[in-house]
């Protein structure tokens, strides 16, 4: 470190040490292995007030206000506008003037579908934002599976389109680009074949218009619908536009030209009461905000989100990020991302912000994200914990910041991968079984949030906040 680096750290140290009582003693092992010693000090006094306990509380109140709505928060919902009014609540009463961001929020409800060909049933799924029809048969008309970009052009969908149910081969190109494409050429519906194994469950995107039926099936059953003379399907579903809201605090002290966020989705999803997802991250986040308040000032401005809607297609961040002027955007440094942080059977994943994994399906982060994964990875190997690494996929809240090219990292304990034996042998839990078997349903409860691997990574999310409040 050179002279004139560590007179600009002491300014610091000094400012630090007199706000508040610094209790732990660094040892000399700690400061070199820091990249920042007083970064990590800070990081490490804000983590000493964020533990599985504390976040167990307000766990529990999630829980409870779960259980008085109906089972669930999500999005549209008296559960989601209590766990508003909770969260506000405690930031208020911890010295913050929280605010509410106010977005509409498309939401999209199925309740049954069918296809059949001459009468034999074939599975298959609804693609979210999908159009509506009762039972309709058409002719099959197909775009050939060997087109490179099937469905992507207009020219792909020939005069025969016009009154039929057209059959179209996955990838290149977004659903919602091929369910434009067909819709404009007549079809009277969309059925997408799966180019991997598995069912399809997409989306044709919030802003879909008013598409056709569209429907996707497994590529086990594409030649079956290819060759069908025609098919009989059904969609009944409806798109409804729903207000909601993002939830800010900011600290008082720090820059405003040089901000660290944290997010977490506060919305569960309609089938249960997303205690792990995410109650977990949105808990770790407003207990860390709390801890915050007793050992400031910071130096850069830490400001915290409460997401809306993330379960419908990461509606709030995006929102949040799109709506911000490009001059707002610049003055965010970091954006450290929460979700799903006591997986039943859990591990431990810090995003690849480096991108140095080439995880499948993944991006690697804007410039800066691999500091961010290097000072989740040093914290959590500290602990004892060996993580790995999580691709940025774009299955959360990160998304629409990593897109603006802003800084971005975080962590999570798995949601519905598969452990492997050396991950249960390293991490304790289940080999063969998913990392979070409750995700997404009725069972994703207070009880069956890991304690243990909470008990890891929330003080991990309250490190990295006091640690990027000063580095
Ligand atoms: N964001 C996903 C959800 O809310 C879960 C998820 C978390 C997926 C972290 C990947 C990584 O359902
Ligand atoms: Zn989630
Ligand atoms: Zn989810």
């Amino acid at each position: 470190m050179s002279a004139r680096r560590f007179l600009r750290r002491s300014l610091v140290t000094a400012c630090v040490a007199t706000s508040v009582a610094v209790a732990t003693t660094i040892t000399g092992s700690a400061l070199a292995s820091a990249a920042d010693p007083i970064a990590d000090r800070y990081g490490n006094l804000v983590a000493g007030g964020v533990t599985a306990t504390n976040v167990s509380a307000h766990l529990r109140a999630l829980q409870a206000i779960a259980a008085r709505n109906g089972g669930n928060r999500s999005l549209g919902t008296t559960g989601y506008l209590q766990s508003l009014d909770y969260v506000e609540g405690k930031l208020r009463a911890a010295g913050y003037m929280p605010t509410r961001q106010e977005f509409t929020a498309t939401q999209f409800e199925e309740r049954s579908h069918s296809l059949s060909a001459g009468g034999a049933a074939i599975e298959s799924e609804v693609l979210a934002y999908s159009g509506a029809t009762p039972s309709v048969t058409a002719p099959v008309t197909e775009v050939p599976a060997s087109d490179a970009t099937p469905g992507c052009e207009a020219s792909d969908f020939g005069a025969a389109t016009r009154g039929s149910i057209v059959v179209v081969e996955r990838g290149v190109c977004a659903f919602g680009d091929k369910a434009g494409n067909a819709k404009k050429a007549g079809a009277k519906a969309l059925v997408i074949v799966n180019n991997e194994d598995g069912s399809i469950q997409g989306t044709l995107g919030e802003d879909a218009g008013d598409p056709i039926p569209v429907l996707g099936v497994a590529r086990a059953q594409g030649s079956q619908v290819r060759q069908a003379g025609s098919l009989t399907l059904a969609v009944d579903a409806s798109t409804t536009r729903v207000k909601s809201w993002n939830l800010m605090a900011e600290t008082h002290f720090g820059s405003s030209d040089s901000v660290v966020m944290l997010g977490a989705h506060l919305d569960s999803v309609p089938e249960g009461p997303g205690i792990n997802d995410n109650g977990s991250g949105s808990a770790s986040v407003l207990q860390t905000a709390i801890t915050m308040t007793a050992v400031a000032p910071v130096r850069n401005k830490v400001r915290f989100a409460f997401w809306g809607a993330e379960e419908e297609g990461l509606i709030g961040s995006t929102h949040y990020v799109t709506s911000l002027p490009a001059s707002q955007q610049a003055k965010i440094k970091r954006y450290l991302n929460f979700d799903m942080l006591g997986s039943h059977n859990g591990g431990y994943f810090v995003y690849d912000g480096d991108g140095s994994s080439k995880l499948p399906d993944s991006y690697a982060g804007p410039a800066g994200s691999g500091t961010i994964e290097a000072v989740f990875t040093r914290f959590l190997t500290g602990r004892g914990v060996q993580p790995e690494v999580s691709g940025f996929d774009g299955r959360s809240d990160y998304d629409a910041f990593a897109q603006a090219g802003i800084a971005s990292g975080g962590i999570d304990s798995g949601a519905d991968k598969v452990k492997t034996p050396a991950q249960a042998a390293k991490w304790g839990g289940t080999a063969g079984e998913i990392f979070d078997q409750n995700y997404h349903t009725a069972q994703d409860t207070y009880a069956n949030v890991n304690q243990k691997v909470l008990g890891n990574l929330a003080p991990a999310v309250a490190y990295a906040a006091g640690y990027f409040a000063i580095n």
